[in-house]
């Protein structure tokens, strides 16, 4: 098979890692790729939401199956795009439809989605510009610290939660005043709910659908959870307070309704589901829903996973998802993000990386990496993900802490107590 795989992060680098690793897959590219996933297939140099010059490429290399990494062309309709396009309307795409990717896209169509499903989250309500007033009279109800969303996608930067009352009031009015554009035309204001996250990833066909191992990110750039939020800073799989018993109510409260509600609403989504749950005096609730797997959950969660992927995905395709063999790595499996000094803030890019080399028994993810003239730079925010496996977390994060010291670029930061939290 030929597969092209969209996207340029940690998360790609690693879907690509497994991919590879399919005895199915005769050509495996990758759109645009980064340093990394150049090393484990083809990259091409085409954006991964520019629908005409994919479905052209699909088209003359005789691609079978579209991989979809980013949430970016998935909420733009990749799928759908595709389906209407005569070139690629026979070429599976894992990704939902446009309608199903508004889960991510509209945070209030999917409380809704919620609501209508009696899927347990947070108590919220909706305002505009024309109910500015409305909004703010909610607040009063709320009790601190207060949770503000941007309807729309803002970058994962739409989320605030202010610790006073007049703080609230002020950033809503200028959410709706236009701060984060048409995103925030619309805000969710949310009860605020306190507990741990856990995030939780589903492959669905449309009909049935697998769990793949749960993992927790740490979002914040400081230890200890402090400081500005990130795209995630480490990942760990599995998250302790994920027993069978919890996972049980996630299936039977949060998976299946989910799944069912989309069917029932006649919403095509065939691809990944990633629930991003809180787990409050021992019940999940939903926080989030996204149309796609996590970053950096994805650099833990690949390596449990043993089955071949490209397996599961054509079970995805052909809708036979329910035939097909999961099988996971017991071992623990950990990552940690190098990045660029000054990130989530100002940073420099373009600083040489050594030592990638000369790592051993952990994976090297690429995220946010280039070759410049011959040699491996930095790139982005996130450079690089240090992920290893461990017969526990801790010996999982002692390898991974270990063989990060080899990995050497100006600035390099990490955070020290990836997985400290968890007993
Ligand atoms: P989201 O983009 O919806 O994932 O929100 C970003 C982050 O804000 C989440 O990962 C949580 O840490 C936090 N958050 C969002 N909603 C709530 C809530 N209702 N209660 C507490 N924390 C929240
Ligand atoms: N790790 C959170 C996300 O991918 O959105």
């Amino acid at each position: 098979m030929k597969i092209l795989l969209l996207g340029s992060g940690g998360r790609e680098h690693a879907l690509a890692w497994k991919i590879a690793q399919s005895e199915k897959v005769e050509n495996l590219f990758i759109a645009p790729g980064n340093a990394g996933t150049a090393g484990v297939g083809q990259n091409v140099a085409i954006k991964a939401d520019d629908f005409e010059s994919l479905k052209q490429f699909v088209a003359d290399n005789g691609v079978d199956m579209v991989v979809v990494g980013p949430e970016d062309p998935l909420v733009k309709g990749i799928y759908d795009d595709f389906k209407a396009d005569e070139r690629t309307a026979g070429v599976p795409v894992i990704g939902p439809s446009k309608a199903g990717a508004v889960l991510e896209g509209s945070k209030d169509f999917a409380k809704q989605f919620m609501k209508r499903h009696n899927i347990p989250t947070a108590r919220y309500e909706t305002f505009d510009g024309t109910t500015l007033d409305e909004g703010l009279k909610f607040l009063e109800t709320l009790k601190a610290p207060y949770v503000l969303k941007a309807d729309g996608l803002c970058a994962g930067k739409g989320v605030l939660i202010l610790p006073t009352l007049d703080e609230a009031k002020k950033e809503l009015r200028e959410m709706l005043g236009g701060m984060f554009g048409n995103a925030s035309a619309r805000v969710v204001i949310e009860e605020f709910l306190s507990g741990i996250e856990c995030s939780v990833f589903v492959l669905t066909d449309g009909k049935n659908y697998k769990v793949l191992p749960e993992a927790k990110d740490y979002k914040r750039i400081g230890e200890g959870d402090t400081g500005l939020n990130t795209g995630g800073m480490g990942s760990v799989t599995p998250v302790p307070f994920a027993t069978e018993a919890w996972m049980k109510k996630v299936e039977d409260r949060i998976i299946r309704p989910t799944v069912d509600g989309l069917a029932e609403e006649g919403i095509d989504y065939k691809g990944f589901i990633f629930f991003g749950l809180i787990n409050v005096d021992g019940e999940p609730m939903v926080i989030e829903y996204n149309c796609r797997m996590g970053d950096p959950e994805t650099e833990s969660v690949m390596l449990r996973l043993k089955s071949d992927i490209v397996d599961l995905f054509e079970g995805v395709a052909e809708g036979n998802l329910a035939e097909r063999k999961i099988e996971f790595d017991p071992r623990a499996a950990v990552c940690i993000m190098l990045v660029s000094g000054g990130y989530p803030e100002h940073y420099e890019k373009g600083y040489p990386i050594s030592g990638i080399d000369s790592v051993e028994g952990s994976i090297v993810f690429h995220s946010g990496t280039a070759v410049k003239d011959g040699e491996v730079v930095t790139a982005g925010g996130r450079v690089i993900a240090v992920s290893s496996y461990g017969k526990d977390r801790e010996e999982a994060l002692r390898k991974s802490f270990g063989e990060a010291q080899k990995i050497q670029f100006k600035d390099k930061y990490f955070r020290s107590d990836i997985g400290q939290d968890l007993k």
